[in-house]
Parts: structure tokens; C-alpha cells; sequence
């Protein structure tokens, strides 16, 4: 009796050692607190953008040193200049009132603030059953309403870019501690240290154990406090959100890039945005790369 039993086990572990394939490589898993101050550990630079209000300008004149400002200094309030971003707020504000003429369409964003949607998000979405970002759920509540709203379209992220907006200055604050967005954010740090595509590159290859190094006219910045100017307007893509940025460095390591909203982008913005818990929002900024 005791043979099969044996023959039976072995098989259902090999079995379920068979669902962990495609094999895949990763980085060591860095530990990274959930909040912009982790930076001090990881680049240490935090120490140079930790207070917005007090950012060294010499440094952002230099090139060797303006990484180290993590690019806040282009970020509102220092960057005054009128740039496609404030277009796309004036038009997410435009499209934002026609679609929540009724009130339903904040209703359905589960918002008790306006002011506080970008501070809160990704979070569990019941109705959804899963946690998801904000612009997945502009796509949603717009569906509801019969609008085509796809993440991470022209439209979608002047909405979200409005909405964060409205919440300028306010830290980013999403709870990670427990729950699905624990495990969101497990699943995203997992990831962010997944090899994949042509280079076997991983997002650690370059965001944690690059920092600082240049890569074609780029200078490689901490991923703490990324998700506080996003969407951000880029004068190549006219407006980005967070996930597309990923979609960006995807391609630029000739990794197959998955669709804005996907379960996995959504994990990795959990992660990011948990990196920037603490960091006041500021949108709309520009980036120029
Ligand atoms: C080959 C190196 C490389 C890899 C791998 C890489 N990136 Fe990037 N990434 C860059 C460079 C260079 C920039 C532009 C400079 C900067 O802000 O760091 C950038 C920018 C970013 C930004 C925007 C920063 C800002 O201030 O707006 C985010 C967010 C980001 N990357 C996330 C990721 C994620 C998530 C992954 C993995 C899916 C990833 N990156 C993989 C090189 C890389």
C-alpha cells in the first residue's frame, strides 16, 4: 500500500512544481519599505529631495548631480511653465464634469473627496474584486455611462491628471499592511525583480542596482517617489500614466509589454506607489526623455 501512496505524492508535487514553469530568473528580492523615506537605504539620495520646498537648484543645473534630485525639481511648484500638461488637466476637468453631471460618475469612483482619489489609489475595488489603479477604474465608470475610456488613452489619463490635480501636495497614503493590497504588493516587488525579455533585464537591473548610471543620455533614478507626478506629460507621448511608463521601459529592454490595467501593471503600480507614500503629489509635471 505504502508504494503507490509514495508514487502518488511524488507525482502531485512534481505537478504542482510544473505550474511554477515558464522558469524564470530573478534578482535577489531587496527588502524596500513602503514609504519614500526606504530611499535613504536604497539610493540614497532621499537626503537631497526629502524636503520639496528646500531642493538644491545648483544641483539640478548640473548633470552629474541632478539625478540625485530624483527630477523633483521639475516637478510643480518649481516648474511653472505652461506645457501640455495643463491642456490635458483643463480637458480631463471638461470631460470629468460632462460625464458627472448627475454626480454618478464620482459615485462610481467610490470617491468621498475628489481631493483624495490620487492619495488612495490602487485599492480594493469590490465590486471589481480586485484592487486596481485609478485610470483602470475611469475606464470602468465610464463604460457604465456607454463612454469608451481605455486605460491609458489620451483621454483616460486627463482625467486621472485633473483628478491628482485636485489633490496637489497631498501625500500619497495606500495601506499595503494587509490584505489584497499586501499581497499587491508582494506580487509587485516579486515582479520588479522578474528577468525577462531579450536583455534578461529585470526593473531592479536598472532601478536599484543602477542608480545613478547613465544609459543613453538617461541618468537611471531611485524608483521611490515615481508615482507622485504621474500621468505626466512627455512631449513624445503627449500624456503617460504610470503603467505606460512601464510599457516604455519594457520596450526600451525589449521586453514584451503587457496592456495598461493587466493584473501584473497594476501590482507593479501598487508597488511603486507604496514606495511613494509620504511624497506630496504634484502633476502636472513634464518629463523630457
Ligand atoms: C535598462 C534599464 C531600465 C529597466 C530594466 C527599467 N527601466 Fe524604468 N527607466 C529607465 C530610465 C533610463 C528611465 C528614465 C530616467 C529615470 O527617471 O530614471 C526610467 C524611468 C522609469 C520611470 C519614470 C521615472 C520618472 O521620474 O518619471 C518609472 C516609473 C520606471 N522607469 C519604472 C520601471 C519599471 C516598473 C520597470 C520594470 C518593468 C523598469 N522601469 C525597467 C531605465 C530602465
Amino acid at each position: 500500500m505504502k508504494t503507490p501512496f509514495f508514487l502518488l505524492a511524488t507525482f502531485l508535487a512534481s505537478a504542482s512544481f510544473a505550474q511554477e514553469i515558464p522558469y524564470r530568473e530573478y534578482e535577489p528580492f531587496d527588502q524596500y519599505e513602503p514609504l519614500v523615506s526606504g530611499d535613504l537605504k536604497l539610493s540614497g539620495t532621499y537626503q537631497y529631495w526629502k524636503d520639496p520646498a528646500n531642493l538644491d537648484f545648483r544641483m539640478a543645473g548640473n548633470p552629474d548631480e541632478n539625478w540625485k534630485l530624483n527630477w523633483k525639481f521639475m516637478d510643480p511648484p518649481f516648474n511653472q511653465a505652461v506645457h501640455g500638461g495643463h491642456f490635458a488637466v483643463d480637458r480631463g476637468e471638461r470631460l470629468f464634469k460632462q460625464l458627472n453631471a448627475r454626480g454618478s460618475f464620482a459615485n462610481c469612483l467610490g470617491a468621498d473627496k475628489l481631493q483624495q482619489m490620487r492619495a488612495g489609489y490602487p485599492r480594493w475595488r469590490a465590486d471589481l474584486k480586485h484592487v486596481a489603479g485609478l485610470e483602470e477604474v475611469i475606464e470602468h465608470c465610464g463604460a457604465q455611462q456607454g463612454r469608451v475610456l481605455q486605460n491609458g488613452s489620451y483621454d483616460n489619463s486627463a482625467i486621472s491628471v485633473y483628478l491628482a490635480s485636485l489633490g496637489n501636495g497631498q501625500p500619497i497614503n495606500i495601506d499595503v499592511s494587509q490584505g489584497p493590497m499586501n499581497e499587491a504588493f508582494e506580487r509587485g516587488r516579486r515582479l520588479f525583480h522578474t528577468k525577462a525579455g531579450a536583455f534578461n533585464f529585470a526593473c531592479s537591473s536598472c532601478h536599484t542596482h543602477n542608480i545613478g548610471r547613465r544609459l543613453r543620455g538617461n541618468v537611471i533614478t531611485t524608483i521611490y517617489g515615481d508615482a507622485a507626478h504621474y500621468p505626466v506629460y512627455r512631449t513624445q507621448y503627449m500624456l503617460q500614466s504610470l503603467q505606460l511608463r512601464f510599457t516604455e521601459c519594457n520596450l526600451d529592454t525589449r521586453t514584451q509589454p503587457l496592456l495598461p490595467g493587466s493584473r501584473p501593471y497594476t501590482d507593479l503600480e501598487v508597488f511603486v506607489t507604496a514606495l511613494t507614500n509620504g511624497y506630496p503629489i504634484s502633476v502636472p509635471a513634464e518629463r523630457d526623455w
